[in-house]
């Protein structure tokens, strides 16, 4: 029999790329559900159109996660973030479906000379209001209902976000289009982590739905590097020259603090007999050759 997945926030970065996975995926019966179908901080409206479609598999991919604006609307971010994420295992184990949740990287801490990469079972040190919510998400996971997957990613971008607005687009199109406007181009070089692209995220992660082997995941593409290489590298990949600088964090100055190191390992995955994805050098070459928007 088909199992029906529900997809929220399908019309992301990752869920756009998690409904194109899914749909080449013939035993499945997905549904797309954006935030106008369902809005997961209004938690009876959730509940109902869960319950309607009563799906085996619930993908929740909507979250607050702009960074910076968490700071100064920390409710917001506490609610779509960690009370709607409550509410959605709830209903999960009242509808005996299995929820998988998206986190992230931030909510570690790693000091600038770390060089050893974060595993499942490191102690988290959430620093800001996005990664404090997100890791608040993963506990009302974790504590509400079992049968879960919560999945830490990094860094992500895909094809969905170049068409968002500017506040929401991924670093790769927002340096992009910076990059096409002429104007000289300041970006961080002392925080490394690891670059993901959501359609490798999203093929991996239907790998994973196929296991019952539940739990807490970090998923993202190999390799690391500092914000200001994956401007480099981008850049060269889009054959663009724009006048790029390297400042530091302190020079920065933003208003949500970020970790200087936040590099995953992958364990959980290895455990699950689940081979890790290319290296985020491949992934991006591949997105830059794949994309359709002028640069
Ligand atoms: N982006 C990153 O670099 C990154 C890094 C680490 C972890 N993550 C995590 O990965 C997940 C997916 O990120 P993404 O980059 O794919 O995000 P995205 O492109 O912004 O997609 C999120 C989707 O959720 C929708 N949404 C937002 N609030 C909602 C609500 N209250 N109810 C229902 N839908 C809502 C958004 O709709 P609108 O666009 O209409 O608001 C959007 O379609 C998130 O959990 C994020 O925290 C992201």
């Amino acid at each position: 029999m088909k199992k029906t997945i529900a997809v929220i926030g399908a019309d992301g970065q990752l869920g756009t790329d998690l409904l194109a996975a899914l749909e080449d995926a013939s035993d499945q019966l997905v549904v797309p559900l954006t935030i106008s179908d369902m809005n997961v901080c209004d938690f009876e409206q959730t509940r109902s159109t869960l319950m309607v479609n009563s799906p085996d598999i619930v993908i929740n991919t909507a979250a607050f996660h702009r960074v910076d604006e968490c700071e100064t609307r920390s409710e917001d971010a506490f609610l779509t973030n960690a009370a709607a994420v409550h509410n959605l295992a709830r209903v999960c184990k009242d509808m005996g479906s299995t929820l998988v949740h998206f986190s992230t990287d931030y909510v570690f801490d790693g000091a600038p000379d770390r060089a050893l990469p974060f595993s499942e079972d490191d102690r988290p040190d959430p620093k800001s209001v996005y990664a404090i919510s997100k890791l608040a998400g993963e506990y009302a996971v974790r504590t509400a209902w079992e049968r879960h997957f919560v999945v830490r990613t990094c860094g992500l971008y895909g094809r969905a976000g170049a068409y968002q607005s500017n506040a929401s687009r991924s670093f790769v199109e927002t340096m992009l289009g910076l990059a096409r406007s002429g104007k000289p181009l300041k970006v961080v070089n002392d925080q490394r982590l690891t670059p993901t692209a959501t359609v490798d995220l999203a093929a991996k992660l239907v790998e994973l739905i196929g296991t019952s082997a539940y739990g807490l995941y970090h998923i993202t593409n190999t390799g690391s590097c500092t914000w200001y290489e994956f401007a480099v590298e981008l850049f060269r990949l889009a054959g663009v020259k724009p006048d790029l600088q390297a400042v530091t964090s302190a020079q920065w100055n933003s208003p949500a603090k970020r970790p200087a190191y936040s590099v995953l390992r992958h364990d959980a995955l290895r455990h699950a007999g689940l081979a890790p994805l290319r290296s985020w050098q491949e992934a991006l070459a591949s997105y830059i050759e794949g994309r359709q928007v002028d640069v």
